[in-house]
């Protein structure tokens, strides 16, 4: 199994997993915990700090109080595995206010000036796990169907507006960008933008500056690399070129969606899978409906679902596209 950045997150068996190399199903709950940790390049033992070492006490009506916030502002499920997680990023937090318990810690949440701090609590517990070319048959198809169609319609209006809707640090967006400058995309003869977006400010702000070390870059293949101003030590930052295509804002996918236009591709992956089905069903619906006809919908690999909508149709493995 191949490495994978993990961004601090938790990877539990049975939320998002690696997606299986070649379509084969490899059942997560099997691989004993530890191992399945140093295989996603992730100590999890490191993270956790276990009830007797705690210096703050979470008590399990304080645990369920963060869950209930996580859950209603960001629509993030949060079980009761993840407690260890929760204190052990929610602690680093308390050190640095100088807080002694979870207690005042939910006092300064309810508090107007902790509005600030709901903030930096969504941006400590979501889970930011991505890579270049991740899933690389939704590029293959977005190149040889969609950007195919869209970049040689002649009565298209020659705008392409495409919606990488959890953008995480900007691995999606920029390997969308590369895949449309790779197509072809001639950008003084169609106005092409990604817009790409995410809850979490952290990750955006690192995602605007499209600065990525070596070990991350290893992810994107030898081809692309060329669309990276590299530095000796193999890092690199996205080309102007690559750069000018995308936008990035923060937006929570629960809350209003502000824009005007549709979309001919969105991206949303590995998200829904935080969310319960009653979520996921009413975002597909707004997906749907932000899409232009014939427009296409890309979703993670744990997320596809038969039938997902009425009004889409299979285009391809968790690719779908809007009837009309
Ligand atoms: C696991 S990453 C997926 C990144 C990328 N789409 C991919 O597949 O590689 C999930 C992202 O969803 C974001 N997220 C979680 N809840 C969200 C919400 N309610 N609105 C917008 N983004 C959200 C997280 O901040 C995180 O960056």
């Amino acid at each position: 199994m191949e490495a994978i950045r993990v961004d601090g997150c938790l990877l539990e068996p049975t939320e998002e997993v690696p997606e299986p190399p070649s379509g084969d199903q490899i059942n997560f709950a099997k691989i004993p915990l530890c191992i399945f940790a140093t295989c996603a390049g992730f100590d999890r033992m490191t993270e956790l700090a276990t009830p007797k070492s705690r210096a703050f006490s979470l008590s399990a009506a304080e645990y369920r109080s963060i869950c209930d916030r996580v859950y209603a502002l960001a629509g993030i499920k949060l079980g009761d595995q993840k407690q260890d997680l929760v204190y052990s990023r929610l602690s680093k937090r308390l050190r640095t206010l100088g807080l002694e318990n979870f207690g005042p810690y939910l006092n300064l949440l309810d508090s107007p000036e902790g509005q600030g701090e709901v903030e930096f609590m969504l941006n400590a517990l979501t889970t930011n796990l991505t890579s270049f070319f991740r899933e690389v048959h939704h590029f293959d198809h977005m190149k040889s169907t969609a950007l195919k169609e869209c970049l040689n319609d002649k009565n298209s209006d020659r705008s392409l507006r495409i919606w990488s809707s959890a953008c995480s640090t900007g691995e999606e967006p920029y390997s969308i960008a590369m895949t449309l400058l790779e197509s072809g995309l001639d950008p003084r003869r169609v106005d092409a933008r990604i817009l790409a977006t995410d809850i979490n400010t952290d990750v955006l702000e690192q995602a605007s500056y499209g600065q990525y070390s070596q070990a991350i870059l290893s992810k994107c293949p030898p081809n692309y690399r060329s669309y990276f101003q590299m530095a000796p030590d193999g890092s690199g930052e996205a080309k102007a070129a690559v750069k000018s295509l995308l936008r990035f804002k923060q937006l929570n996918l629960l809350g209003s969606w502000p824009m005007k236009r549709k979309f001919d591709i969105i991206f949303c992956r590995n998200v829904l899978i935080y969310f319960d089905n009653e979520t996921k069903a009413r975002l597909v619906d707004r997906f749907v409906d932000a899409l232009k006809p014939r427009g296409w919908l890309y979703l993670g690999h744990s997320e596809s679902a038969s039938g997902v909508h009425p009004a889409l149709e299979p285009s391809g493995r968790t690719v779908y596209r809007k009837i009309s």
